[in-house]
């Protein structure tokens, strides 16, 4: 939810029409954004899956290929989007727990020159990655894909829609994330709270170049500095209170490694998210969903057994401690 400081930016935005590259408020948020990540040039986009499309179109041509994890949120969950709307082909790679792709693996799927095969084109990483724990890749290996995709004269995207949670669990700048990639595709939408948006940062070729697929995509917005502005205070204000949303879901992954019937690895919680799972078939998933939400706690069931919480701005430790109390009374029913 949007800070009481965010919706006072929304309603103080000095606005024009950003089609037409009039919207200061817009302006002035992507010339922070690219600043933070160490890049030229950036663009506002309506969600993280816009970002991460209107990228991959930029990157690739028809027939090409996208090397990514097969736990990636853009293969999971943007709806098949570069095959629908590139004709660019997915190739996935094994992520490993921690969420990385082993370097032989990425190199073994790059193609050679073949008219059979189709050319290979982008690696895409994911920093955070959202179903791998929300795990942090760390600085060197964000840096050995970098090389190798240099040594292949590849491109590199990050989905780093939570990248600050990245740099905060790492205790690194953005930019030292950001700099390995040739594009960063960051939401303004999830720790950082912000009402909606997402941010794509790259060279200020690239940017040109993705203000026409963003066009294309209809995501040409007006004025846009309505959700701008609540960017900027997520910028500003957002950034370093995240590491309170971390020792939250540790919290909370701690407590519910002593409820009896759920399972859950604490040592893998770097970020905001936690995983767990029930191992007693007493009770549904279902049920626990439900039960948790009569309760105003809510958590996303993935699978017949599997949960995913998440931490954020408004949740506090008296809130984790509520919710773990109420966990431990439906398990004991
Ligand atoms: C890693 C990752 N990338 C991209 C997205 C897409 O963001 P949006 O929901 O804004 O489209 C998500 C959403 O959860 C995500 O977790």
């Amino acid at each position: 939810m949007p800070t009481p400081a965010m919706r006072e930016a929304i309603s103080n935005a000095k606005l024009g029409d950003d089609v037409f590259g009039e919207d200061p408020t817009t302006k002035r948020l992507e010339k922070m954004a690219a600043e933070r990540m160490g890049k030229e040039a950036a663009m506002l986009v309506v969600s993280g899956t816009m970002g991460n499309l209107v990228c991959i179109l930029t990157h690739c041509k028809r027939a090409e290929e996208v090397i990514l994890g097969d736990r990636s949120h853009t293969f999971l969950y943007e709806a098949g989007g570069m095959s629908a709307l590139g004709g660019i082909h997915p190739h996935t790679i094994v992520n490993q727990p921690d969420g990385k792709m082993r370097l032989e693996e990425i190199e073994g799927a790059i193609r050679s020159d073949n008219v059979h095969f189709p050319r290979t084109r982008l690696i895409c990483l994911e920093n955070t990655h959202n179903r791998c724990s929300g795990a942090a890749l760390p600085v060197e290996y964000m840096k050995a894909v970098a090389e190798l995709a240099t040594n292949h004269d590849l491109m590199v995207h990050l989905d780093g829609a939570r990248i600050f949670n990245a740099a905060v669990a790492l205790k690194v700048d953005v930019k030292e994330l950001a700099c390995y990639a040739d594009s960063v595709t960051f939401c303004l939408s999830k720790g950082l709270s912000a009402p909606v948006g997402s941010v794509i940062c790259g060279s200020k070729e690239f940017i040109a170049e993705a203000r026409r697929n963003r066009k294309v995509l209809g995501g040409g917005m007006r004025q846009c500095g309505i959700i701008a502005a609540a960017g900027i205070t997520a910028l500003e204000e957002m950034v370093d209170r995240i590491a309170e949303d971390h020792s939250n879901a540790q919290r909370l992954a701690n407590g519910i490694a002593c409820i009896l019937g759920l399972s859950v690895e604490p040592e893998r919680v770097q970020t905001n998210i936690v995983y767990f799972d029930i191992v007693s078939r007493q009770i549904k998933a279902e049920e626990i969903v439900s039960q948790l939400g009569n309760k105003g706690i809510k958590i996303l069931r993935l699978g017949p057994s599997r949960f995913r919480a998440v931490t954020h701005y408004g949740i506090n430790a008296e809130d984790i401690d509520f919710t773990l109390t109420a966990l431990g009374e439906i398990m004991e029913l």
